[in-house]
């Protein structure tokens, strides 16, 4: 057996989940209805026809999911709250049950000697608000400002840490720009506003939080390392501007205050005077999601985006093929890029890193997913690399605790450290929970 990789210097433990991806339950304890609601109850939007219910149904099962991180000796375990079980309409008084919910979960996982790291909003956008324009329109800052503050005065007392906003890159590239994921508009460059009414409700919140008594708030970027498919300076330039948009718009904002050029794209940011103080106000951490590096190269003639994706070359792949190459190595020179390119970086934390793999729907025993570990073993070492290198990393969070609904692949793609039989609920630990479990324990030792 491989010796389990051990980090130069201690750093905190965590494992990650979703509210929508595992809670089921969409029509109980008077939950209203969001953005992926309308999603999955529209035919043809779903891998099989998925519905995100039962799926873990971790809205009953919570104390199996609370067992479960308890069991990995997690330090922390990173879930997200849902707008419409707390304002089922995105605003006004809130919804108890959905409030009790969240409090029960918060004082079982502290009675397990794990901290509770929430993140406030991971994609659910209830419905009102996005039929009132959702993150296109400025008014939905004083709305996640408002919801900031409902959740803070109710789980304050015991919660320290808080995520504000899971990927927002995710939400203005494929939930407004190109239409993949919920709620599905298709603006384009035009989409690019939202990026930056996420990145203020992040601000705003931060500060309301902070009233409330947390230590530490971040926003969950999603970074990818861009890689030139040729050694030309027009795959430069496509690098350059890939980087922009997905990482930079992103990143700059928080860190260094302001937005990056992006060359040849045609639109402002709806920036207010002291958004920008706002939005950079120190944060107490930097999160990264982290799955795989991008490839581009220059786009063909009259194409209006200046990049265009392709494969990775020579890359081992995911359960999602060749749109997800398996290059550990680019973990780490992303975390030394970014010190590099942000030099008061404050201490990282990586928000999400995992990796699905085929597996089967029911399982009489741990499944052997030694892909997911050979994967996680990797990127663990790229990040010790990266320490090594000088980079501060305070946090590692696996995504997933169990398997969940994938958004629009559905159940057809398992992340889980543990199974999940969608059609029993029932969790079973594979390989990789031994695994990581026994990480935890040597890099503690
Ligand atoms: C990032 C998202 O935050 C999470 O919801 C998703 O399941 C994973 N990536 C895997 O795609």
């Amino acid at each position: 057996m491989q010796a389990v990789p051990v980090l130069p210097h201690r750093i905190r433990w965590s494992a990650a989940t979703a509210a929508f991806q595992v809670e089921g339950a969409r029509a109980e304890g008077g939950r209203g209805r969001s953005v992926w609601d309308a999603w999955v109850d529209t035919p043809g939007k779903v891998v099989d026809g998925a519905t995100a219910e039962p799926g873990p149904d971790s809205y009953h099962r919570w104390t199996d999911d609370v067992a479960l991180a308890a069991g990995l000796g997690l330090d922390r375990y990173r879930f997200s709250i849902s707008w419409t079980r707390v304002q089922p309409d995105g605003s006004g008084a809130p919804c108890a049950a959905g409030l009790d919910y969240y409090s029960r979960l918060v004082d079982d996982l502290l009675a397990a000697g794990v901290t509770p790291f929430p993140t406030l909003y991971h994609w659910d956008l209830p419905i009102p608000l996005h039929e009132a324009g959702g993150w296109t329109v400025r008014d939905i800052v004083g709305r996640f400002t408002d919801y900031a503050d409902t959740v803070a005065q109710r789980l304050g007392d015991r919660v320290e840490n808080w995520y504000t906003v899971n990927e927002p890159a995710m939400t203005t590239l494929e939930g407004y720009a190109i239409g993949s994921l919920a709620p599905g508009e298709s603006l384009l460059f035009d989409a690019l506003p939202t990026a930056h009414h996420q990145l203020l409700a992040h601000g705003r919140a931060a500060r309301v939080l902070r009233e409330h008594g947390a230590q530490a708030v971040g926003v969950a970027n999603n970074h990818t390392r861009v890689l030139g498919l040729r050694d030309t300076a027009a795959d430069a330039a496509a690098v350059a501007a890939y980087d922009a948009i997905h990482n930079r718009v992103f990143a700059d904002p928080i860190l260094t205050g302001a937005y990056p050029d992006l060359p040849g794209i045609d639109v402002s940011m709806p920036i207010v005077d002291g958004d920008m103080e706002v939005i950079s106000t120190p944060p107490d951490f930097y999160a990264i999601n982290f799955y795989n590096p991008t490839t581009v190269t220059a786009p063909g003639p009259d194409n209006p985006i200046p990049f265009e994706i392709v494969p990775t070359p020579g890359a081992p792949v995911t359960g999602f093929g060749d749109e997800w190459p398996i290059v550990p190595s680019a973990l780490r020179d992303l975390l030394v890029g970014f010190v590099e390119r942000y030099p008061n970086l404050p201490p990282v934390v990586i928000s999400e890193n995992g990796a699905s793999f085929p597996e089967p729907d029911t399982c009489d025993g741990p499944i052997d997913d030694a892909d997911r570990i050979a994967y996680l073993d990797g990127h663990l070492r790229a990040i010790g690399e990266a320490m090594s290198a000088g980079v501060r990393v305070d946090e590692y969070t696996v995504w997933s605790l169990l398997d969940n609904f994938e958004w629009a692949d559905g159940y057809t793609q398992r992340f889980g450290l543990a199974h999940v039989d969608f059609a029993s609920a029932r969790r079973t630990p594979k390989s990789s929970y031994d695994w990581y479990r026994r990480v935890i324990a040597q890099n503690r030792a």
